[in-house]
């Protein structure tokens, strides 16, 4: 198997604190309080690692493929499209990309072959690291919090966030912290919830956001932070699908609305200013 470290622009964690996880070692943030709790990662108080049996991880990974098609057909992956459109345009082998909250890692799919997918998650499940990576030498992830990247300044051209800041508590620290480790003219691509759609109005915001962002208010943050808005678009009809046809999902489709509020998703692509 190719070795981690033949990947191009893997990143240097600043700690040496490691926890294992089922056979490997993954680094853990020095100052994050971690504990292996079913609330990983969902809850944004709670860092560490989601217990899976290796029995429900080999069920799980039956399943998979089903649960990745239900994700694309009612979930928010086309939203991963436009960002694989800007990846294709400004990333190549000498790229050091970031992806801060990555859940399942599929977005690694679009980057260059020949570089590290560098990953900085806060709560990350036993059959992810099975099934990614255990089996993936280009990942390198480390268990953090956007809010304490542990990276060095000036380290990262490209960063992905998608669908993560609206659970991060103190955001315009992470916000800044993105800057932090981003180069000058580095690219910071971001989706968040829309906090005030028509799905919220008419479900309520989901249990786990800590904010309900308006478009001004995201971009004020970002903007304050040193993050200039490049592009922007707002996507996600939400389709009101009865809850019980679809296990509790939400169906979103990819339509650009002209109304704020028919949006579910706000998307940018920031340059970093400094
Ligand atoms: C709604 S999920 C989105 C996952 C993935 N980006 C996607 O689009 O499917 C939010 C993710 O952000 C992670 N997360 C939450 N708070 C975080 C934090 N402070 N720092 C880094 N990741 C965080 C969660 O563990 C989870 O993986």
């Amino acid at each position: 198997m190719t070795n981690g470290t033949s990947f191009k622009q893997r990143l240097s964690w600043t700690t040496t604190r490691t926890m294992e996880v089922c056979g490997l070692k993954i680094p853990v943030s020095e100052s994050l309080a971690i504990s292996r709790s079913g609330d990983a990662g969902w809850d944004s108080n709670v860092a560490g690692v989601r217990p899976n049996s290796s029995l429900k991880s080999t069920m799980k990974r039956m399943i998979w493929p089903v649960i990745r098609f239900s994700e694309n057909i009612l979930g928010h992956q086309f939203l991963q499209y436009t960002l694989a459109r800007w990846i294709r345009k400004y990333a190549n082998e000498n790229t050091a990309f970031l992806e801060c909250g990555p859940g399942d890692m599929s977005l690694r799919r679009f980057l260059p072959r020949a570089i590290a997918y560098n990953a900085v998650e806060f709560g990350v499940s036993e059959f992810q690291v099975r099934r990614v990576l255990a089996r993936d030498p280009r990942v390198n992830l480390v268990l953090g919090s956007i809010e304490s990247i542990p990276l060095a300044d000036n380290s990262v051209d490209m960063v992905a966030c998608v669908e993560m800041l609206q659970h991060v508590p103190d955001v315009d620290k992470g916000l800044s912290e993105l800057v932090r480790v981003c180069r000058p003219g580095a690219k910071v691509m971001v989706t968040v919830a829309n906090g005030h759609c028509v799905k919220v109005k008419t479900k309520g915001a989901n249990k786990h956001f800590v904010h309900l962002f308006t478009e001004a208010d995201f971009r004020a943050r970002a903007e304050r932070a040193g993050l200039q808005v490049l592009e922007h678009e707002q996507v996600g009809k939400w389709v009101p699908v009865p809850q019980s046809l679809i296990g509790g999902h939400s169906m979103h489709l990819p339509i650009h609305s002209k109304a704020e509020e028919d949006n579910c998703y706000f998307v940018y692509l920031f340059g970093v200013q400094k």
